[in-house]
């Protein structure tokens, strides 16, 4: 029987010359050319699939959109209608299952998604440019997910003698910047109550989904009760609405969170969204160490994480030491950039080349400069070296928007206590850092930094499973901030149920 105990998944060791090999195989099996005919994903509705004419079409952005990868269904409104109606009805039976039940078939997935590591990373590296490294640890987040919700719902319901009873359907939307990982554990915190669940992934990383989805049908979730579909947009808002759908998980923009909230008031929603999040330095900063942690959070995913540190605020004498300068820009400049069918490549292409909140920000603002220019280094501009601005000023564009991709703002204060003033006035509130080897600065901060998750002396990204729970506070969080690889997490998509009293 599967172990109560929690072991997170270890990643790759890719020193090993037999891990390199694997790399090689699959970039041979994924990096796709134009004479291969792409893949025709179909729709899934409950057990039946079908092609549909509408499709997604995916490109490969590390050969210049030059070469299609597969296209992808899409379903319409009557077929949402559908889709809904049978994870309403539920006609496998998935909510009678036990919880015991669901324990074993969860550890089965994990031990499948296991089995299909090479594909999972290989299929993100061709779909949204993820580099092997990142999409490795990816998956390891995948399996903990799958391994971790059942085992708190049983501990949940021995601590507090209950039982738990499903609510009925859970819709799960996720985002493209960690498609393997984020909609596992929304799938399976749904799964875990005996909910059927409809993920709606984010179109443009969905074949992911449909990838790791088969580890679930296989492990014996039934097709049923774990459906996998992307709509067009009137069908979206047929889903989202829907009186069937009991709870709604999203991780995404806030925006959606806004609206989905609007349209839709009473179904309850978590929502994991969006972040500014900065990292404070101060002159009691290991300062080589500090660079370490703020390039790696910075510019992991090429910047495109809901967690990633985006602004960075320096106590003056270390941001006015010409030293500490140099090193953060050699830090930046020794990132090697390119394209993710290259193993050594540590910074891959965006998943578009128009993200305009981007494309703004690399512009100056009047007192601000390049410490490492902007520099596209592809054709389509998919691709952006590390950047990093100076100078920037509180409250100006850069200082306070979101703007997911390579590009680092940094600023001057003037001691610890303005730097947490500045961090607390940002609208949203995910993760923050501080690099500072001073007990009392770290106490300080802890006690007053607004955000959901935060970490000293270290990066400010890649939260584990079990380990780090992560959820945000004020923009950042919809539905009360409930932190998904948590203990808490689940008990929001149950019914529990009293214990009858034994005579
Ligand atoms: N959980 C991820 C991280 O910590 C973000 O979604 O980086």
């Amino acid at each position: 029987p599967p172990s109560d105990v929690m072991k997170n998944e270890p990643d790759t060791d890719f020193d090993l010359p037999q891990n390199q090999e694997w790399v090689r195989n699959i970039f041979a099996k994924w990096k796709k050319s134009s004479s291969d005919t792409p893949e025709i994903i179909p729709l899934q509705i409950g057990a039946e699939t079908i092609v549909c004419e509408k499709r997604h079409k995916y490109m490969d952005r590390c050969q210049n959109d030059e070469v299609c990868i597969c296209e992808m269904s899409q379903a319409g409104t009557e077929q949402v209608k559908r889709i809904i109606d049978i994870a309403e009805k539920d006609p496998a039976g998935w909510r009678n299952t036990t919880l015991e039940e669901r324990h074993g078939i969860m550890f089965e997935a994990a031990n499948r998604l296991g089995d299909m590591r090479g594909d999972l990373i290989g299929s993100m590296c061709a779909i949204t440019g993820k580099t092997v490294v990142e999409g490795d640890v990816e998956v390891s987040e995948g399996i903990d997910y799958a391994r971790f919700y059942t085992t708190t719902m049983k501990k949940f319901t021995a601590l507090h003698d209950v039982d738990i009873t499903s609510k009925g359907t859970i819709l799960v939307i996720s985002p493209w910047n960690f498609p393997c990982a984020i909609p596992i554990g929304g799938i399976v915190a749904g799964l875990a109550g005996g909910n059927t669940v409809i993920l709606k992934p984010a179109t443009v990383a969905a074949p992911v989904a449909w990838l790791f989805a088969k580890a679930f049908w296989d492990a014996g979730v039934p097709k049923e009760a774990l459906q996998v579909i992307i709509t067009d947009r009137e069908a979206l808002k047929e889903l989202t609405t829907a009186p069937a759908i009991r709870h709604i998980i999203l991780t995404g923009g806030t925006d959606t969170a806004q609206s989905i909230a609007r349209t839709n008031p009473s179904t309850p929603l978590s929502a994991e969204t969006g972040g500014k999040n900065a990292i404070i330095l101060t002159a009691s900063g290991d300062r080589d160490h500090a660079i370490m942690n703020i390039v790696a959070s910075a510019f992991g995913n090429a910047g495109q994480k809901c967690s990633a540190c985006s602004l960075l605020l320096v106590e003056r004498s270390v941001y006015e030491d010409k030293n500490f300068q140099d090193k953060l820009k050699d830090a930046t400049t020794s990132m090697k950039v390119g394209s993710v069918w290259e193993a050594g490549n540590i910074v891959g292409p965006m998943i578009t080349n128009r993200n305009d909140k981007l494309l703004q920000a690399l512009t100056l603002e009047p007192g601000e400069f390049w410490l490492v220019p902007p520099k596209f280094i592809d054709e389509k501009q998919y691709i952006l070296a590390p950047t990093v601005k100076w100078g920037v000023k509180p409250g100006s564009y850069s200082f306070r928007t979101e703007l997911f991709g390579p590009m680092l703002s940094v600023a001057c204060i003037d001691n610890l206590q303005q730097g947490i003033e500045l961090v607390n006035s940002l609208d949203y509130g995910l993760t923050s850092g501080l690099q500072s080897l001073d007990e009392n600065e770290q106490k300080l901060w802890k006690n007053s930094i607004q955000a959901g998750n935060l970490y000293i002396n270290r990066g400010i990204t890649g939260a584990i499973v079990n380990r780090q729970p992560f959820g945000g506070m004020k923009l950042s969080a919809f539905g009360g901030g409930v932190k998904a690889g948590g203990p808490n997490y689940c008990a929001c998509l149950v019914k529990i149920t009293d214990k009858p009293e034994s005579n």
